[in-house]
């Protein structure tokens, strides 16, 4: 999620450092800082902001650096703040760290350096790790060796760089999960999490893989396993321009955020599902656990794609959780003089964490004496400030203003929620144990749903020229229905209603005809007879039916004119599935309409204004 640059040669570092970043803050990005080398010295500057913050600082400098590293942050760990941005360096102000990722087992390690006689300056999991590695150095003497056996004591992900006064000729790279690429000079090296930013010095280059580190000095590379076993690697070329390279070679943001909902979903649930007992793990609910267990009502208030996921969460919280849950649009919600109770818990959904209408409901809410509690992707942002507790998503920047990848990520999120509150008010340890599992199976099905996209690109090419599309489905599905809608007529400017697939008969059935899409969300659950016989009526006046359906259903195969299959999860979690064949069909549609898809006509990815 965040940005890596570094650099080692003969050139002053700071410049190619500043440049790299700025060339990665197209992702959106709060903080950064770079550390920088001389001869034995080493310095760290970091600033709460742009790069050009950061930039400021060094206005008038007259030393010339020749290696550094540099980091561009998107909080996850701790809100944005010069002390949070990166570098982090240990308690000897020796070692110099920069990371992306997430570590999960940061607490253990953080607990266990305290012990140890670490202060610790930041909120970040990375700091733990730099604690460890100079742990790891006063054992064992060298560097290569004590990032090694630090990293073996790492669960989670990483792509990380370090440096040190102590072998000021080195810079030493590792990854597991997060990308880092080695950019090969003419006596220089560069590194980078992302090739955009180093393109313009090289474009031969060396991309590191999951379990290896490299060590470069000015004039060798050496690549090994973190087991300390050599490697040889091919030196390749990139061929894509700086373009495709920000939108890692998809055509659109959206599209790219679309794939990365297998990892993303894995973030949102990364080190917070404990299958043994059965519960979760939600440390920034920690401190409200007795306000959830006592909770009489939840409210769940939000706007656009993120009140879409309150509805999913309406129908679990109330099935597991056996409490009443309210979902309201939070436009409605701060104006309304809503009845808010002593034992009310409000929790806000917020992919921005800025939205005007969200955070007044927010503070509508808070003054009525209600808990608060946010789910927000941006970390540090107002709704996240503001709440008493709550869950961050994890998804990383989202820049097409279509959200997708954050949707699920905020219904992996309530569905860990769920778990959470149903276990406190008596929900087995072995149906909690199940609905884990489930969730941990759903980064791989909704892989095996991303595979295949050429039938649902044949769909788009056949309804492309359609003027309005008609979205239905029952139960957990319903809001499945209401989303597929907002994104087709977001980004492709078709009108599009969402409906509970019973409701149809009660006005929507009078637009049906030959020229009208019907697409039905069937999924086999309880409600799946009920929704044959809607695919029937749609059919019997003449309505064309796209039905999403399991990959074992075979009696709508004969019935609609397409079947979409996705696999086969729980009821509660199919809305994660269902959704992705729906945010690909609305971009398939707009891209053969030729719409701006990524910023679509009189939308703004964060209204932070009434
Ligand atoms: C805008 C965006 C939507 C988003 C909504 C709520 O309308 O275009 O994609 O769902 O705001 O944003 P939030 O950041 O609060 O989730």
């Amino acid at each position: 999620m965040c940005g890596i640059v570094g650099y080692i040669g003969d050139k002053d570092a700071l410049p190619s450092l500043l440049d790299g970043l700025k060339r990665l803050e197209y992702r959106g990005y709060d903080s950064a800082g770079v550390a920088l080398m001389d001869s034995s010295t080493l310095t760290v500057t970091k600033r709460i902001g742009k790069v050009s913050e950061l930039e400021k600082e060094f206005a008038g400098r007259e030393a010339k650096q020749t290696l550094g590293i540099g980091h561009t942050r998107w909080a996850t760990h701790g809100e944005p703040s010069d002390i949070n941005a990166h570098p982090h360096m240990d308690e000897a102000n020796a070692i110099a760290l920069i990371h992306n990722g997430i570590i999960e087992n940061y607490a253990a390690i953080r607990t266990k350096m305290e012990q140890a006689g670490h202060i610790f300056r930041s909120a970040t999991d990375t700091e733990a790790l730099v604690h460890l590695i100079e742990e790891m150095k006063n054992i064992f003497g060298d560097l290569e060796t004590a990032v090694r056996l630090a990293l073996r004591q790492v669960d989670g992900t990483y792509g990380i760089a370090v440096i040190s006064s102590y072998e000021p000729d080195k810079i030493i790279v590792a990854r597991k999960g997060s990308p880092l690429i080695l950019g090969i000079g003419d006596g220089e090296f560069f590194v980078a999490s992302d090739a955009a930013a180093i393109i313009h010095h090289t474009r031969n280059v060396v991309y590191l893989s999951d379990g290896e580190i490299a060590v470069l000095t000015r004039h060798s590379s050496e690549i090994k396993t973190i087991d300390n076993v050599d490697i040889e690697k091919r030196v390749e070329e990139i061929t894509f321009d700086l373009e495709q390279i920000e939108k890692g070679g998809y055509e659109h943001f959206m599209i790219k955020e679309i794939m990365e909902q297998p990892e993303t979903l894995r973030n949102a649930m990364r080190g917070r599902v404990l299958l043994e007992s059965g519960d979760v793990k939600l440390s920034g609910l920690r401190e409200v656990l007795p306000v959830l267990e006592n909770a009489r009502r939840i409210i769940i208030t939000a706007c656009g794609t993120s009140f879409h996921a309150a509805l999913v969460g309406e129908y679990m919280l109330e099935q597991f959780g056996h409490l009443p849950v309210e979902v309201e649009y939070a436009s409605e919600f701060r104006y309304r003089d809503p009845i808010v109770n002593p034992g009310d818990v409000v929790f806000l959904i917020s992919q921005s964490g800025e939205t005007a209408d969200t955070l007044a409901a927010l503070r509508e809410a808070r003054q009525k004496g209600a808990a608060v509690l946010g789910i927000c992707n941006v970390v540090g942002s107002t709704i996240a400030r503001e709440s008493q507790g709550g869950v961050y998503i994890h998804a990383g920047p989202e820049i097409g203003v279509a959200s997708t990848k954050a949707f699920t990520s905020q219904l992996v999120v309530l569905s860990l929620i769920t778990i959470l509150i149903a276990r406190q008010r008596g929900l087995s340890e072995e149906a909690g144990r199940e609905m884990g599992r489930a969730l941990l199976a759903l980064p791989e099905q909704v892989e095996a749903i991303l595979k295949n996209t050429d039938h649902i690109k044949a769909v788009a090419e056949r309804f492309k020229d359609s003027t309005n599309a008609l979205y239905l489905g029952r139960g957990y599905n319903f809001p499945v229905a209401l989303e597929g809608a907002l994104k087709l007529k977001e980004i492709s400017y078709i009108h599009a209603e969402g409906y509970p697939a019973a409701e149809m008969k009660h006005g929507p059935i009078a637009l049906i005809d030959e020229n009208m899409p019907v697409i039905i969300i069937a999924p086999k659950d309880n409600t799946y007879e009920k929704i044959v016989s809607n695919v029937q009526e749609v059919k019997a006046r003449k309505g064309r039916v796209i039905a999403i359906v399991n990959d074992d259903d075979r009696t709508l195969e004969g019935m609609a004119e397409y079947v979409i299959r996705v696999p086969r999860t729980l009821p509660c979690f199919a809305p994660i599935l269902n959704i992705i064949p729906l945010q690909l069909l609305a971009y398939y549609i707009a891209v053969q309409r030729g719409c701006n898809v990524d910023q679509p006509r009189n939308l703004a990815k964060s209204v932070t204004v009434e």
